[in-house]
């Protein structure tokens, strides 16, 4: 696409097709949300047509990808906090529908937290469609580079560079947690079909090592390559590494 504007409109459209042809089969519609700035307009579409177009959320149940550890579910930087303000307040959600790994329990609860988010994804059918961002490192969710396509939905050691690349959205570095709950790579894996964004000039070179570069675990979006339904949409800057 042109810009990110284009693509994220093309992305709302393809997730409200699927949100409006499983409630013609009267089933849940089941989907991954990311978080961060590249999906911010696909969010921004999405409640444009829910107010102008009357485009239901009713059918539809949400798992986040991840959340930084430890942090308060109100905090300014929380996963849950944006998901609400730029979507969740704005749509017709069922709020026991939404999911979002929860950053602010006691840590000897993290692992049933983690299986226990695993088997809600079953028990829902499975996610339908996926949606990513890519970090700068490669990373999906935050699977980190070492991140194998076995990995579960865990807590992970965030990255410098992640901590780094985050840290505008905190008053100083120190204050970026560094650790997250994140979906693993099987999780992922696991979604009938995936889209991933990327915008902008800063994504082109790990785009090209994920879509043309080999399979491996140390550019985590690589492993995407191993599945038969991945989409990557960008805009034209993030694509000029692609040959
Ligand atoms: C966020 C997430 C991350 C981001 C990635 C890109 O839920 O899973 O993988 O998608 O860090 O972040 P932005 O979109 O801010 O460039």
């Amino acid at each position: 696409y042109d810009n990110s504007k284009q693509g994220s409109l093309a992305i709302a459209q393809t997730i409200a097709a699927l949100i409006t042809s499983k409630q013609q089969e009267s089933k849940p519609c089941v989907l991954g949300l990311a978080t961060g700035s590249s999906p911010k307009l696909v969010y921004a579409e999405l409640v444009r047509m829910h107010k102008e177009e009357g485009l239901s959320f009713r059918n539809v149940i949400t798992f986040n990808l991840d959340e930084y550890y430890p942090i308060d579910a109100d905090a300014l930087q929380s996963y849950k906090r944006f998901m609400y303000t730029h979507l969740f307040n704005h749509v017709d959600m069922v709020a026991s529908n939404i999911h979002i790994p929860d950053g602010s329990i006691p840590k000897e609860e993290v692992k049933s937290h983690c299986a226990a988010y695993e088997a809600l994804i079953e028990q829902s059918g499975g996610i339908d469609l996926q949606i990513l961002g890519i970090g700068n490192n490669g990373h999906i969710g935050f699977n980190e580079p070492g991140s194998t396509l076995f990995s579960k939905t865990r807590l992970i050691t965030l990255d410098n560079s992640t901590r780094l690349a985050n840290s505008f959205e905190f008053t100083n570095m120190s204050e970026v947690p560094r650790l997250a709950i994140t979906m693993g790579i099987s999780t992922i894996l696991k979604a009938k079909k995936i889209v991933l964004m990327a915008w902008g000039p800063l994504k082109a070179p790990v785009v090209q090592q994920a879509v043309e570069g080999p399979v491996t675990d140390y550019v985590p979006a690589s492993l995407l390559q191993q599945h038969d339904d991945v989409q990557f949409i960008m805009d034209t800057a993030a694509a000029t590494e692609l040959t």
